[in-house]
């Protein structure tokens, strides 16, 4: 008799007024602030955050905003729509500060990125850049200070945000000797003019490919699957705190989410000026490429993607928009993991070392699959600084700062981000295929050490490319967004 199997138990619905909002649906945005400050006085700031919870806009909050901004679109409503959210999240430090205990909260214990903090990790495991004693990394002095805490403002202007982060100085008394925090420093971010869908500085387009959830997204298109809430949400199921230790999770900490926040200068003038000295010949197909042909195909196999989003993997040798503008088809693709999968997309791009989808589930060689899901992040994030400038164009040359405020989410960052920038993007054996007649290298876009990567002419005839780092990482630390109930509780 054919045994019936159970089908799994749904997912616990989420509480989506006590998760922050930034975290599952990102805080709608035009213009964006990261407020980073310290705690200057723990009994009062205590006082002022009770006055502040009720501003954070949390997941539910997000929904309504962007049915209210649908309808406006839809009904073609005169005016603009005025829309405003406030998220906040605490370092290591801040907890210490607060006398909060998070000995729960990094699964890690001492050795967690969260509790080292990013200063420290961006030397141990980054691999960014130190400074000329070597001691810390060589980023803007203000990330090298103690940072207990970060607002990140979000809305539709710069004259929203500034009102936004008014209310914010008044609730917790800044510029009165009353004060309970200190601003270190305020970074804007703003999508860039006239881009609502997105493209990043050196001109792709992004946030194409992030996690959908289960329980949680309603929409879910073909390709990679939905990974369980606790990927991103701490105390669900998929938390891998909870695989080590079901009772691991402080009550307080159920619904928050660690975020990485990276200050990362992009030198686009340079990353341009690289593509045109360096076009490739021909496609994969044999066929001889004009110059500037050569030089979109070599950025399109750096990212594995398209500027217009369009992946590599699905239309390999000519960009195809009409695949990039459709979300059932722009992330529906597994690599496959065999050496002639490089043809079409390099082992080495951006998209393929961040996310290998089934790369580590394919032989050869053979090997127990690996499952990846508890290595997905949502990422979030925002551009900084001016368009190219003529000069800049012309020299070839970075004048201005530019680049992303790169923001991640996820339940445990030794397996997300830290693992995906440490043990992917600067692994150049990653990822391991016996059969490959070199390494596949380092990320070219975020890979940090000696940057040569194979693979990136579809024909292997130029075998390996040598190229200089076009993103310098400035900045960051590593946080927890509470949810509404661990924010009172604090
Ligand atoms: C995807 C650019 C930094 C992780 C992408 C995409 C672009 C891009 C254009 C393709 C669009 C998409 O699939 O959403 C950049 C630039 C960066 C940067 C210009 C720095 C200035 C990072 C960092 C990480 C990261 C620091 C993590 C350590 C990812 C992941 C994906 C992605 C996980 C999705 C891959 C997939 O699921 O197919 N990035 N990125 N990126 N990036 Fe980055």
């Amino acid at each position: 008799m054919a045994t019936t199997q159970a089908p799994p138990p749904a997912p616990a619905p989420l509480d989506l007024k006590n998760i922050q909002g930034d975290i599952l649906s990102g805080l709608p945005k035009k213009t964006q602030l990261y407020v980073f400050f310290d705690i200057t006085d723990v009994a009062r700031f205590r006082k002022d955050l009770n006055k502040f919870i009720p501003l954070v806009k949390t997941v539910a909050g997000v929904l309504e905003d962007r049915k209210a901004i649908d309808d406006h679109k839809k009904k073609k409503l005169p005016g603009l729509l005025t829309l405003s959210g406030v998220n906040i999240s605490f370092s290591h430090q801040g907890f210490v500060k607060l006398g909060i205990d998070d000995t729960g909260l990094a699964a890690g214990g001492a050795q967690d990125p969260f509790v080292v903090g990013q200063k420290k990790d961006a030397i141990t495991n980054l691999g960014d850049p130190a400074n000329k004693d070597g001691t810390l990394p060589d980023w803007d002095p203000a990330f090298l200070k103690d940072i207990h805490g970060v607002f990140l403002i979000s809305g539709d202007s710069i004259l929203t945000l500034e009102k936004k982060k008014l209310e914010i100085a008044l609730i917790f008394g800044v510029g009165t000797p009353q004060t309970s925090i200190k601003e270190i420093i305020t970074i804007r971010g703003d999508v860039r003019p006239g881009d609502e869908s997105g493209h990043e500085h050196f001109g792709f387009l992004d946030g194409i490919s992030n996690p959908t959830i289960k329980g949680f997204d309603t929409v879910i298109n073909p390709g990679p699957k939905p990974v369980d809430a606790g990927v991103l949400l701490t105390g669900h199921t998929g938390d891998p705190a909870l695989d080590i230790r079901p009772d691991f999770r402080p009550d307080w900490a159920t619904d928050g989410s660690f975020l990485s926040f990276r200050y990362l200068f992009q030198e686009v003038p340079e990353f341009n000026d690289f593509l045109t000295k360096n076009p490739l010949a021909k496609d994969g197909n044999g066929k001889a490429l004009k110059p500037e042909e050569g030089s979109e195909l070599l950025g399109a196999r750096m990212v594995g993607r398209w500027k217009s989003g369009a992946p590599i993997d699905v239309a390999p040798f000519k960009d195809d928009p009409a695949l990039a503008a459709d979300p059932k088809r722009n992330n529906d693709f597994e690599f496959a993991g065999e050496i002639n999968s490089q043809l079409r997309c390099p082992f080495a791009a951006h998209v393929r070392k961040t996310n290998p989808r089934d790369d580590l589930e394919v032989p050869p060689p053979p090997r127990a699959p690996i499952d990846i899901d508890s290595r997905r992040i949502m990422r979030r994030g925002v551009q900084f600084g001016p368009e190219l400038t003529a000069k800049e164009k012309q020299e070839g040359k970075t004048l201005h700062d530019r680049g992303l405020l790169f923001a991640c989410y996820q339940s445990s960052l030794t397996n997300g981000f830290q693992f995906i920038q440490q043990s992917w993007a600067n692994t150049k054996t990653f990822p391991p295929f016996e059969t490959q007649p070199e390494d596949p290298g380092l990320d070219p876009i975020i890979g940090q050490g000696v940057r040569e990567m194979s693979g990136l002419d579809p024909l292997n005839e130029q075998k390996l490319l040598t190229m200089p780092a076009f993103v310098v990482p400035r900045g960051g630390e590593y946080f927890f967004s509470p949810s509404i109930k661990g924010l009172k509780s604090t």
